[in-house]
């Protein structure tokens, strides 16, 4: 069983990212073998400032370590160090339909929003394909709006399949019903786009303005909300508070008597003591950027060796060998 998944380095990573893709990936290690990489060549499509690309890398080699990524148990790397992804793109690319492409609803959101089009961006769910294929995955552990992705993917493997004789594993999505979609401070998707994140690693003071600042309703601590479980900060309080802790606070909050600033400064807590000892991790790491450099070329070297494999196979499965 190979687990693989990747998170752009297009700015600090939140708690979406975490309980969404991260989280259900470390929890992968203990099962099977894991491949993880941060997505640098996606990057492109949307960022066009050099050094920001090779910050936001580092910051998300950092993150992903000081979350609990164990480079004894997975292989981790930077995209851009295997290119023979892009290769296996032009491959999977020549089969791919336009409609397919054109279907894809984040390319639609995107261009709906004003984003300028570039043909990479047209292209994104080919990369993602590759990304997967190139490392023969079974499992692929992302958030909700990734599920499309995922189809996409399925879709061109059989394709390639098809055309070529089996060659490529056909891979699943991982998606965990209950963390699929964490909601932003406005209860809309939490997304960097949104500017609606908690950073997992955010200073202190800042997210706790953050989170104090999430709008409420005009209610009286005293009246009973019977719809507790829609309350935003009551959602976000069940991914970071112990079980009974969240079920003791929607209790109070359901009959009456919990103020929802007593509620926000709950979440505060229990969020900064859920990340700190990621957040020690991290500054330990951030000492030592050698050492994550070193991380990241081993597991490169690795991650090469897989490649190979799989990419002279769908050379020679499409004649190109
Ligand atoms: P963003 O929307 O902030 O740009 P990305 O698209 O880079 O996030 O997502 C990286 C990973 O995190 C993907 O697997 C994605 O599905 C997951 N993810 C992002 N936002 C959320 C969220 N709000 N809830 C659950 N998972 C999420
Ligand atoms: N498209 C994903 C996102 O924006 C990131 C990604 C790129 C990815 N390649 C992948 C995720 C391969 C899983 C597998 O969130």
């Amino acid at each position: 069983m190979r687990t693989l998944t990747g998170i752009q380095p297009s700015g600090s990573l939140h708690i979406g990212n975490y309980f969404g893709a991260m989280r259900p990936a470390i929890e992968a290690q203990a099962r099977g073998e894991c491949f993880y990489f941060i997505a640098d060549y996606h990057s492109m499509t949307s960022l066009f400032d050099p050094a920001q690309r090779r910050k936001n890398v580092t910051e998300a080699a950092l993150d992903w370590l000081a979350c609990g990524l164990d480079p004894q148990r997975a292989v981790f790397w930077r995209q851009s160090d295997v290119p023979q992804v892009t290769e296996l793109t032009w491959l999977l690319g020549s089969l791919t339909p336009m409609g397919l492409l054109e279907r894809a609803h984040s390319y639609k959101d995107k261009t709906a929003k004003g984003v300028s089009p570039n043909f990479g961006l047209f292209a994104y769910p080919v990369l993602m394909a590759a990304d997967i294929l190139l490392f023969d995955t079974n499992r692929v552990p992302v958030g909700k709006d990734q599920k499309q992705h995922l189809e996409m993917t399925r879709d061109i493997a059989i394709k390639f399949n098809q055309a070529y004789g089996e060659t490529l594993v056909v891979p699943e999505a991982d998606i965990r019903e209950d963390v699929a979609l964490v909601p932003g401070l406005d209860g809309e998707k939490m997304s960097k786009s949104y500017g609606n994140t908690i950073d997992i690693f955010g200073e202190e003071k800042a997210t706790r303005k953050k989170i104090m600042g999430i709008v409420m309703d005009s209610r009286t601590p005293a009246e009973p909300k019977p719809d507790a479980e829609k309350n935003l900060a009551l959602i976000l309080l069940k991914l970071v508070a112990p079980a009974d802790v969240a079920a003791d606070y929607e209790n109070r909050l359901r009959a009456g008597g919990l103020g929802y600033g007593d509620l926000k400064k709950a979440l505060f807590e229990h969020y900064w003591n859920y990340f700190a000892s990621a957040r020690a991790r991290r500054a330990e790491l951030a000492a030592n950027l050698d050492h994550v450099a070193a991380v990241l070329r081993e597991g490169a070297e690795r991650a090469r060796t897989v490649a190979d494999g799989v990419l002279q196979r769908a050379r020679k499965a499409s004649g190109l060998e």
